[in-house]
């Protein structure tokens, strides 16, 4: 206002008149430029490190937008925000004989279970000591308190939803951050027998053959088999690959690629804290079967996936191969009708969810200029 009085106030000659306004909008003008450009040094000389305290408020929000906050926790100091969570279950108070968090487990159990298998399910849980494993059951009949005259039933999770599968309720309720603590986690299915396998051991073959993502192999005489990877080999520790020597789709000493390596099959896998921040991020939400995530389960072996992907044979299970979920709540012995009318119908969904998954993964490659795929040049050689 005081500036238009100066102005209004001035000679009346217009040219002079116009003349003076012209001056003071370049004058403003080349003010504004000249401490813009001040302030883009004083920031660039900032990150060199060579201004230590900068006064300009604006700059140090500059600066700070460089911090790489969680999203949504902008309004918060980021000192109080906590990033990660476990499953351990607290105290309502603390008194002193509480037990100390150290010795709390550090490895995942996690299975879908439904009531009918509890037997099964009862034999796996016991096998893996509650020092080491947190377990958590994934209920998809909705029969949670069918579980609580087991001895393990209160110190386990439980989470119920009905008719859900087992990567459902992965992508829900194990994200990484929740099970950041967990070292292993055991994604299983509930049809497993464990006459042969001892938790403790495999790890520390895993650990020692450095398996980023790996599964037990199959008793070949007890097992339903779905794919030749995963037969146990006799006298052998850990096979990382297999041999069709003959006919189509044959795996050799040259093969470098899945099926013949680089992969196990979905019904007991088990993931490392750092394979399975990628596996997670892989699971499609809407993709419930989750078929055709195991073939890519290379990407995320956290290095070359023809080391760190494999079978151990001497730590072993039987694959029953119960249709469990799709299934009626009917038992094996009374009618089968209803449980095998559905059959057909989770498999067509199951492969219909694999052609979507196949198409979001080739369209997503093809989209992202930044992506190089490291098993590219491998492809071409085993497509023979
Ligand atoms: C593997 O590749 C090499 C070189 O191409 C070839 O000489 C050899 O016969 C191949 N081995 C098998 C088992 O096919
Ligand atoms: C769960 O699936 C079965 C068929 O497998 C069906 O009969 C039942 O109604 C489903 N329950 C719910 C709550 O969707
Ligand atoms: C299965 O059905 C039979 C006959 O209906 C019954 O005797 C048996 O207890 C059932 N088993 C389970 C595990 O429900
Ligand atoms: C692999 O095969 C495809 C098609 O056959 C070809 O376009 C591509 O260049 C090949 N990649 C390499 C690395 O040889």
């Amino acid at each position: 206002m005081e500036g238009f009085n100066f102005v209004t106030g001035f000679p009346k000659n217009k040219r002079l008149f116009l003349s003076t306004i012209l001056l003071l909008v370049s004058l403003i003008c080349a003010a504004y430029f000249l401490a813009n450009a001040f302030h883009y040094k004083q920031v660039r000389l900032a990150r060199w490190g060579l201004i230590y305290s900068i006064p300009d408020t604006t700059t140090s929000n500059e600066k700070c937008k460089t911090q790489c906050h969680p999203s949504g926790t902008h309004p918060l100091p980021q000192g109080i925000v906590a990033t990660t969570s476990n499953l351990e279950t607290r105290p309502l108070w603390e008194d002193d004989h509480s037990p100390t968090n150290s010795n709390r487990p550090f490895n995942l159990l996690a299975i879908p279970v439904g009531v009918k298998q509890k037997q099964v399910v009862d034999k796996i849980v016991k096998k893996f000591p509650s020092s080491d494993f947190v377990v958590m059951l994934f209920h998809y009949d909705g029969f949670v308190d069918e579980w609580k005259n087991l001895a393990w039933s209160n110190r386990a999770i439980h989470v119920s939803a009905i008719n859900q599968t087992k990567w459902w309720f992965a992508k829900r309720f194990l994200h990484p951050d929740i099970v950041a603590d967990y070292n292993y986690i055991f994604l299983w299915d509930e049809d497993l027998l464990v006459d042969n396998f001892d938790p403790q051991r495999y790890l520390s073959i895993v650990k020692e053959e450095g398996l980023e993502i790996s599964q037990p192999a199959l008793d070949p005489g007890k097992s339903e088999i779905h794919h030749p990877l995963t037969v146990r080999i006799a006298r052998s520790k850990v096979h990382r690959r297999y041999y069709k020597l003959k006919g189509s789709g044959r795996c050799d000493d040259n093969s470098t690629a899945p099926p013949c390596l680089g992969w196990v099959e979905m019904m007991a896998p088990v993931f490392s804290k750092k394979s399975w921040q990628c596996v997670w991020h892989m699971i499609q939400n809407d993709l419930i079967h989750a078929w055709g995530l195991d073939r890519q389960l290379g990407y995320c072996a956290q290095g070359d996936r023809m080391r760190n992907v494999g079978v151990v044979d001497s730590e072993y299970i039987v694959h029953l191969g119960l249709p469990t979920l799709g299934g009626s709540n009917d038992n094996e012995t009374s009618s089968n009708s209803r449980r095998e009318s559905d059959r057909p119908k989770v498999r067509m969904q199951s492969y219909i969810e694999m052609q979507v998954f196949g198409k979001r993964w080739k369209d997503a490659a093809e989209k992202d200029q930044c992506w190089i795929d490291p098993y590219e040049q491998h492809q071409n050689q085993t497509s023979h």
